[in-house]
């Protein structure tokens, strides 16, 4: 079945990275509806194996397009990695979008030859990340720089902290020893750090941030399926596998919106079950102003 074109577009994460892809979204897609799902009961992802990753992310995935979104965007570069195939031959048909390392815009980018990527262990050792490099990557040299603990600070609430930058300052050194003059964020956490980052680089070096990519990547395929919402419509809501008030709190601080989230609780583990309740009441809020 062809879901409405006034149907929400579900977007997930591990936490609140997605937020970052989110906002562009919103910004560029005013009329759309969201539905957001953090699962901040399993992050960090980044360190998880692969088959944990793709059961919860497989999950919340399935779950947003039986529920009727009309499109889905794994705004987890971590999940991304594991579960965009398996969605895709589950749903064939359905727009499925994911985030993979910006190295394309990089390699285009790089004059001094050398591109760094900063990223989760496990997007790293992805066949995504490995296949983009194949791609695009044959001429240049990639850096990649693990960022362990980077996403938990942001999810911690300390963006801006001593802690993120002194964490900062250990792995953007080795990708500027190295050359790079382009550093591709590869985690949807990153955006949250990526003025700390600039100031850090200097600005002799470019610092990719793909969410905007992505954002326009979904309007143009909405377009193209006749998707796009009419106007004066829009409504956004959000869901945690964790504590609502904390989510509201942390959103907030983060981005600075009200986000009045509901706990939606995981069920059994093998395969894990996400309880989500009815798209269409969820819905049914007075359009907030973002
Ligand atoms: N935001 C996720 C990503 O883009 C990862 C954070 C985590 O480790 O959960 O990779």
């Amino acid at each position: 079945m062809t879901p409405a074109a006034s149907a929400p577009i579900g977007i997930f994460d591990s936490g609140l990275g997605g937020l970052s892809v989110w906002r562009q979204i919103v910004a560029l897609l005013p009329a759309e509806s969201t539905l957001y799902v953090a699962d901040r009961a399993h992050v960090p992802y980044g360190s998880r194996q692969e088959g944990e990753i793709r059961a919860y992310s497989e999950a919340i995935g399935s779950r947003l397009l039986e529920a009727g979104c009309k499109a889905i965007v794994v705004a987890c570069n971590t999940a991304s990695a594991v579960v965009l195939q398996p969605l895709r031959e589950r749903f064939p048909g359905q727009l499925i979008l994911g985030l993979e390392p910006a190295v394309k815009p990089a390699v285009a980018l790089t004059r001094s030859g050398v591109v760094g990527v900063m990223a989760t262990p496990a997007t790293f050792q992805g066949r995504l990340f490995r296949a983009t490099v194949g791609r695009h990557a044959t001429r240049v040299r990639v850096v990649e720089q693990v960022c362990l603990g980077l996403a938990d600070l942001v999810e911690a609430g300390d963006p801006d902290g001593q802690r993120t930058e002194a964490l900062l300052r250990g792995f953007l050194e080795p990708m500027l020893a190295a050359g790079a003059d382009t550093i591709v964020l590869g985690c949807t956490h990153y955006p949250f750090v990526i003025e700390a980052i600039r100031r850090l680089v200097g600005p002799d070096v470019t610092v990719i941030d793909p969410a905007p990519a992505v954002a326009r990547h979904l309007s143009s395929l909405l377009e193209r399926h006749g998707l796009r919402a009419p106007p004066g419509t829009s409504c956004h809501r959000f869901l945690t596998t964790g504590e609502a008030e904390r989510f509201d709190r942390d959103a907030r601080q983060l981005i600075g919106i009200e986000t009045a989230s509901l706990h939606v609780p995981w069920r059994g583990a093998t395969p894990p079950g996400l309880e989500l309740p009815p798209l269409t009441p969820l819905l049914q809020l007075p359009p907030q102003p973002f």
